[in-house]
């Protein structure tokens, strides 16, 4: 089986005046159908920057993404906004909840973005990702109503509606307390028993070690790459 992404020599070079930035400084990687990542490292050393790029909201600087089998490293903005709203999903620390929309609304919301989108179907779809993660009692909230624990379920759901192949996770349990942490954790690992792949980053090794395969980064570069 081919894997799902391929990278290979991947570079983001920031220009900041009289200097470059090497966010990624050649990075190869592959990820596999329902493999459970950990993507560790210290602040800065480019993990971010890496999600963003697989998470099709932005482009690197040079090398290669095949994903699926079709290379995408530099699609247009049009593409990538149909990779974004069909293939992949996103979590984020900071949950990025639109504060006026409620909670079923929020859920629903990226597959407004579909050519095919029908407002009832896109509902059924939320409630079905929201029941997911025990989110069902909650359709009429906003966010600003919910924990923080009960924010990143919603965000998850909003990552999975779409039935993704790849869920990133950005530091998605770094706003958290420890019971929350394993509910998040539970959560992302129950995907992979759906076949979707998750990765997830995190500079907390006891989060890390909840995954099967654990990849170091440094300096734009990867340091070490284990499963365990
Ligand atoms: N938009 C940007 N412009 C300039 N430098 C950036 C930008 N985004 C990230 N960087 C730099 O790239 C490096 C990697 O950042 P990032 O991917 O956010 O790291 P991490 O997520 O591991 O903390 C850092 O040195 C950061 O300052
Ligand atoms: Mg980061």
């Amino acid at each position: 089986m081919p894997s799902l992404i391929a990278i290979r020599g991947l570079r983001k070079t920031y220009q900041m005046g009289d200097e470059s930035v090497h966010a990624l400084a050649g990075v190869d990687l592959e990820f596999q159908r329902g493999e459970f990542v950990a993507i560790l490292g210290p602040s800065g050393s480019g993990k971010s920057t890496l999600m963003h790029i697989l998470g099709f909201m932005d482009t690197p600087t040079e090398g290669s993404i095949v994903f699926e089998g079709e290379e995408v490293a530099r699609l247009g903005a049009d593409r990538r906004a149909w990779y974004r709203s069909n293939c992949v999903g996103f979590v984020f620390q900071s949950f990025n909840l639109l504060p006026r929309l409620t909670v079923l609304e929020n859920v629903a919301l990226p597959l407004l973005y579909r050519e095919d989108s029908d407002p009832e179907a896109n509902a059924a779809a939320a409630r079905v990702a929201l029941e997911r993660v025990g989110m069902s009692h909650r359709l009429d909230h906003r966010p600003s109503q919910l924990s923080g624990g009960e924010r990143q379920r919603v965000a998850i759901a909003r990552a999975i509606v779409g039935s993704p192949a790849i869920v990133f996770a950005d530091e998605p349990t770094g706003n958290l307390d420890v019971k929350n942490v394993a509910r998040i954790l539970e959560l992302l690992a129950s995907l992979i028993e759906e076949g979707i792949t998750v990765v997830l980053v995190t500079h907390d090794l006891a989060v890390a070690s909840h995954a099967r395969r654990v990849i170091s980064m440094r300096e734009g570069l990867v340091q070490e790459d284990r499963r365990q």
